[in-house]
């Protein structure tokens, strides 16, 4: 699992208080759910965090597009994304989630307002804005807005990437350009491919504060 033995007492005391929000927050939103919200999306959240904002290499699911998150449960069961914590933690979390559930539980998280994780380098917001907004043409390296929106909030099968964590911003960039996959016809492989380690940084970093 990813949690060291030290922090297993506080989780599972956190939990007990969770499971009460979760179903509260299930029931009042979502009434007319036919699935077992209940045990999936503590399955989720034992480790996405509590309202699902992300837990150490876990990302958060919070406010991400539905149309996104599916996509990824869809990856994830048929083993195209292939990076290792995938590998590791999602092939299995999700390898009897059908495809029903996975709609659901992509629309419950999206209904979760997301909180950025300002985990970034501050000295670096301002250059990963410029690459973000107008990439760097005479380095082939494309526009992020072009695709992501003005506010990172993305669209339709196109992440929110506005407030994710700066670590895994960085793995993702990273591992297009080491080979690994997401989903089918996905252009981030073709775009990470012209960043180098200086562009990814400065990117992760301003990402992680955008609101
Ligand atoms: C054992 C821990 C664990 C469990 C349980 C788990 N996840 Fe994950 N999840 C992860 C990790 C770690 C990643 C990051 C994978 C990577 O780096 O590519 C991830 C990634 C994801 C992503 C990709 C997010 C993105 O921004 O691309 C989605 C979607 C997701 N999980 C949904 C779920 C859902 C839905 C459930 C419950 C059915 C769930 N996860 C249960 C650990 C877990
Ligand atoms: C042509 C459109 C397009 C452009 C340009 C683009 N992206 Fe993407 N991006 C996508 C799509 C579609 C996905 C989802 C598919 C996937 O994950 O492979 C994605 C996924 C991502 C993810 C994964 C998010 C997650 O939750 O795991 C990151 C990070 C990302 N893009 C960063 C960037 C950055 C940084 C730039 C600019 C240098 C950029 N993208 C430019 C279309 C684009």
């Amino acid at each position: 699992m990813l949690r060291r033995p030290i922090e297993l007492s506080f989780e599972v005391m956190k939990r007990t208080g969770l499971k009460a929000a979760v179903l509260a927050m299930v029931a009042s939103i979502a009434p007319a759910m036919a699935w077992d919200g209940d045990s999936s999306v503590r399955n989720c959240t034992w480790c996405h965090g509590t309202s699902a904002q992300g837990y150490m290499v876990a990302p958060r699911l919070a406010g991400q597009r539905p149309a996104y998150t599916e996509s990824q449960i869809r990856s994830f069961r048929e083993h195209t994304r292939d990076n290792p914590f995938s590998k590791q933690y999602m092939w299995g979390a999700v390898a009897a989630l059908d495809a029903r559930a996975a709609r659901e539980l992509a629309a419950y998280f999206a209904t979760i307002a997301p909180k950025p994780a300002n985990d970034g380098d501050k000295n670096l917001v301002a250059t990963g804005r410029t690459i973000y907004m107008e990439g760097i043409p005479e380095a082939n390296i494309a526009s992020c807005y072009a695709c992501h929106g003005p506010n990172a909030e993305g669209v339709r099968e196109i992440p929110r990437l506005g407030g994710l964590a700066y670590f895994y911003l960085k793995a993702r960039l990273e591992q297009w350009g080491q080979g690994y996959h997401s989903g089918p016809a996905s252009p981030m492989p073709l775009v990470a491919r012209q960043l180098g380690p200086n562009e990814i940084e400065a990117l992760a970093s301003y990402l992680s504060f955008v609101k």
